[in-house]
């Protein structure tokens, strides 16, 4: 049995073999429509979500299956003191697959020692976000043919984003990728994922100016400043809008530039941008389906 709770426990072999079975989902979707009949996912959220928990929810229904939701902690046991570890092993008695969002780090990791049936990782407090990253390779694929010889530019919250920690980790291990860092020193990406870039020996450079980053990078992958996670409100108001990215800033940027955001978006990017030919943030949270139904398939052993 397998779970998914980083997104380096899946092989390039198989993250390939996940686009692939996504790009084939896009291109043939009524082969598909009975794949999951009678299995059920469990969607557990002790956090807020709408994409993640949507999509995970249209990806069963699109296979034929079914979804038991919780979507409000408040309203289960775990308002009573019930431990993720026993919900975990009651939730496997009930349902096939779970995918759980919580706001403390390694929460789904203690799930899936505990359940009987894969347990994917929907996101844990600062930590990881393994299917958003499924989201974003997928648009990355679509959009530029492949991960190699690319020039990634992060910007804003790069410290609490978990979506951005998963992503330099699935990124680091293709050939010839330059990340570029920009954030405010407060919001620096943390030393443990500088590392997997130092491991993986690829080029970094830490900036705080989004216009110096605009003209070399292929990819622009902005980020919340992720409010839930300070402990201080006032330090939050100082940086909640240090970056807004909006159609002058685009002027230095690369014709061919992806703008990927995992959403929801605050005030970071500019809605007029919505309409420029590189803005890709809602297309991106639509390949979050279709990778999220390749997973489900994958993780319940269905060909
Ligand atoms: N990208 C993402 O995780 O969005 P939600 O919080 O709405 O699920």
């Amino acid at each position: 049995m397998r779970h998914l709770i980083d997104i380096l426990e899946l092989s390039v072999e198989e993250l390939d073999s996940l686009i692939a079975t996504a790009m084939d989902i896009i291109n043939n979707p009524e082969k598909y429509a009975h794949k999951c009949d009678g299995k059920k996912l469990a969607t557990l959220f002790f956090e807020p979500s709408t994409r993640t928990r949507l999509s995970f929810e249209a990806a069963m229904y699109e296979l034929g299956g079914n979804v038991l939701t919780m979507a409000d902690a408040g309203s289960s046991s775990a308002a009573k003191g019930e431990s993720v570890a026993d919900t975990a092993k009651m939730i496997s008695c009930y349902a096939d697959i779970i995918a759980m969002r919580h706001p403390k780090e390694g929460a789904p990791l203690v799930a899936a020692n505990n359940a009987s049936i894969p347990v994917i990782n929907a996101g844990d407090g600062g930590h990881h976000h393994p299917t958003q990253t499924l989201a974003d390779l997928l648009t990355i694929y679509r959009e530029k043919g492949g991960f190699n010889d690319l020039t990634i530019g992060l910007c804003g919250d790069l410290k609490f984003g978990r979506t951005v920690h998963s992503l330099i980790s699935a990124m680091s291990r293709y050939k010839n990728i330059k990340f570029v860092l920009i954030s405010p020193d407060e919001l620096r990406v943390p030393d443990y994922v500088i590392n997997k870039i130092v491991d993986s020996g690829h080029k970094f450079v830490q900036l705080q100016s989004l216009e110096e980053a605009m003209p070399q990078i292929d990819i622009l992958y902005m980020t919340r400043v992720q409010r839930e996670r300070f402990f201080n409100e006032e330090e939050y108001l100082r940086l909640k809008d240090s970056y807004i990215l909006d159609i002058d800033k685009l002027k230095t940027a690369k014709s061919d530039l992806v703008i990927m955001h995992p959403l929801p978006r605050v005030n970071e990017i500019s809605v007029a941008v919505d309409n420029d030919s590189r803005a890709c943030y809602f297309t991106q949270a639509l390949n979050g389906k279709y990778m999220r139904m390749a997973l489900i398939l994958k993780l319940l052993g269905i060909e």
